[in-house]
């Protein structure tokens, strides 16, 4: 049996003073109670309660392995929470990643560089200790890779609190001449991408509320600002964002049933992150190169033309990002929103 099929449930039934233990995989003891689930077994949570002894804290799942739940001392906003975090190699994902962590989060950054994501795990846990990340290689526009990626992450940790549907990709230009693979790569990732990760993620998350029913868990899609208002010359990237919060509202109505909620925060510019600030391939030196900002000569000239559109007169930053994902985490009684964390540049009516 799938561990994926088995693991979230067992969570589920383990939970302590409301809150899920981490499931550690480890040798066996020899006095643990063994489950048997049949392969085809309709019901896992039903089973699982009727063969779990009261309050184990270690049991053998037969043909699947050996599980003691571990449970932690408060930390922080986080704390304890399993959380996957996609396109966490470098910039936003990365930074969420780790603040998510040093409030006791085990993140789990999954991203297609899979090179990049381990020099970004060993950072996060150089700083946070206790095994708190993890890696992952996850390529978001395909099915398969998503819920294999998802699989290790329930191995690691028994299953999925919060995921954060970051992973992104732009490709500026106009819709009279903007290459078709350019926008067939834009909408695999940000729009399909999205789908997929939700597709692979609601079941995980749906066993863990189908055997602790009280509980509630998160997918926070990292939206933009190009989600809420139309971007110029930069149609395919804005219309796949305005398709992600459809995406949103209406995965919001029909997970709720799973106690999932389902919600996205739209930032606005983030000039410090390697999207705007590579030196070569950054959106500073693009626009610089193009003449796309009128009489700008420097990266310093296209910011300030970019801020003078905010009327708070800054980009958006990591901990701005924060507060609207900890606020969403934190609040029981809201699905289906797109947070706008621009500065005011975009205002809800
Ligand atoms: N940078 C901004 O100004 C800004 C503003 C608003 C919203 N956003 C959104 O925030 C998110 C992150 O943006 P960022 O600036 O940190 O981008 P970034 O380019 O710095 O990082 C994106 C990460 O996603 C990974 N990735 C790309 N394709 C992937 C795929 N198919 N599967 C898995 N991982 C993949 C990359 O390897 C990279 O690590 C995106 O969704 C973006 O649209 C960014």
């Amino acid at each position: 049996m799938n561990v994926a099929d088995v693991l979230p449930a067992l969570r589920g039934l383990m939970m302590r003073d409301g809150a899920l233990p981490r499931l550690e995989c480890v040798g066996t003891e020899g006095g643990e109670q063994t489950v048997v689930l049949a392969e085809d077994c309709p019901d896992v949570v039903a089973e699982l309660r009727r063969q779990l002894p009261q309050g184990a804290a270690r049991v053998t799942i037969a043909g699947v392995g050996t599980y003691h739940a571990a449970y932690d001392a408060p930390l922080g906003r986080a704390s304890g929470k399993v959380a996957v975090v996609t396109g966490g190699a470098q910039g936003f994902g990365f930074e969420i990643a780790a603040d998510l962590a040093r409030e006791g989060a085990y993140v789990a950054l999954a991203d297609i560089n899979a090179q990049g994501v381990g020099v970004a795990v060993d950072k996060i846990n150089a700083l946070c200790g206790r095994g708190a990340a993890c890696g992952v290689a996850m390529n978001v526009a395909d099915a398969d890779s998503v819920r294999a990626a998802l699989g290790q992450v329930v191995a690691m940790f028994g299953g999925v609190d919060v995921f954060v549907a970051n992973a992104g990709v732009l490709r500026a230009g106009s819709v009279k001449d903007l290459p078709v693979k350019d926008l067939d790569f834009v909408t695999s990732v940000n729009y399909k991408g999205y789908f997929l990760c939700v597709q692979a993620v609601a079941p995980i998350m749906a066993l863990q509320h189908a055997a602790a029913p009280g509980l509630w868990f998160d997918i926070i899609q990292i939206n933009s600002k190009s989600g809420l208002v139309g971007s110029n010359k930069n149609g395919a990237y804005a219309g796949s964002k305005f398709g992600g919060i459809g995406l949103t509202q209406s995965f919001a109505m029909e997970l709720v049933e799973d106690g999932i909620k389902v919600n996205a925060v739209c930032p606005g510019n983030f000039y410090d992150g390697p999207l705007w600030s590579d030196p070569e391939k950054g959106l500073f030196r693009q626009y610089l190169d193009s003449g796309k900002v009128p009489g700008a000569k420097t990266f310093e000239d296209v910011k300030r033309f970019y801020e003078a559109k905010v009327p708070m007169r800054r980009g958006c930053t990591t901990p701005d990002v924060m507060k609207a994902i900890y606020y969403l985490m934190e609040q029981a009684y809201e699905t289906g929103q797109a947070i706008p964390v621009t500065g005011g540049q975009v205002m809800l009516a």
